[in-house]
């Protein structure tokens, strides 16, 4: 078998995500502004990047850890190469309706702490992903999901999705996304698009927006980098979507 294929991820996988994740990740504005970084990785200089980019994937790789801890799903698309072993390209991460990724348990079992280490105080004083991010999204999606019908709680989510840089473009995501929304019951589907690009991928993919927000205004720029003057710290956008109906 040569083709490309999509296969459930255990944690003996998690190593291999998070090394292709963080690079498809490394100038994304919500990751800045998480990192609490004034300089993009791609912009440092080598040892500097090299730093950041581990420091990403330490946190991208603990996001993937909680989301199988709480019995979500990790699909992975897998190239055979000739040796025998497999190349993982692209994943995305699903959670199940009723679970949540945050809480305390499951974080200290996801390892979360480990950013307290590689990004430092600044990023959990400020509490970006916990007290900030979370909640805001979380409101909009619940009103979301009640305007149409549904329990507050009772959706997929997709949490992260990511193809490996050198493989976008080929149609992996659209392969995972069509295997993962198959599996969802015929129940909603939420996510955010930290992008202009993933979120017109989502649209084609036939989510529906359902608020546009910026976050992190007065701190960093459209790129999510922290910028002194007040003129540069428009914050980012961030949208809010959603899928309902049979897949
Ligand atoms: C977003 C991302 C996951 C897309 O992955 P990808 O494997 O390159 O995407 P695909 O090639 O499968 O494209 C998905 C679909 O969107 C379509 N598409 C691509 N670019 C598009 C655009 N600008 N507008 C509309 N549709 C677009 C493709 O044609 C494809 O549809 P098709 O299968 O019907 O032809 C990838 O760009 C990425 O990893 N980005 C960085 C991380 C990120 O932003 N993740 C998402 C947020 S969690």
């Amino acid at each position: 078998m040569t083709e490309p294929y999509v296969r459930d991820a255990t944690f003996a996988d998690l190593d291999a995500i998070s090394a292709f994740e963080a690079r498809a990740f490394q100038d994304d504005p919500e990751m800045n502004w998480f990192a609490g970084l004034d300089t993009a990785i791609t912009d440092a200089p080598p040892p500097q990047s090299a730093r950041a980019l581990k420091n990403l994937r330490v946190f991208l790789d603990s996001v993937n850890r909680s989301v199988l801890i709480v019995g979500g799903r990790i699909t992975v698309v897998a190239i055979p190469q000739e040796s025998g072993a497999e190349r993982l390209v692209a994943f995305a991460a699903w959670v199940p309706p009723h679970k949540v990724i945050e809480g305390t348990m499951t974080s200290l079992r996801g390892k979360a702490y480990r950013s307290i280490f590689s990004w430092g105080l600044s990023s959990v004083r400020d509490q970006r992903a916990t007290v900030v991010f979370k909640p805001t999204i979380g409101k909009i999606v619940k009103k979301a999901l009640i305007e149409r019908g549904y329990h507050a709680t009772d959706h997929y989510r997709l949490e992260i999705t990511a193809t490996d840089p050198e493989y976008q473009g080929k149609g992996f995501c659209s392969l995972l996304a069509k295997e993962g929304l198959e599996k969802c019951q015929s129940k909603p589907v939420t996510l955010e698009a930290t992008t202009t690009h993933s979120r017109d991928v989502y649209a084609h993919l036939g989510f529906e927006t359902v608020e546009a927000i910026t976050l992190g205004l007065g701190q960093v720029n459209a790129r999510g980098l922290r910028v002194r003057d007040k003129e540069s710290s428009v914050g980012f956008a961030v949208t809010v979507m959603i899928k309902v109906g049979f897949y």
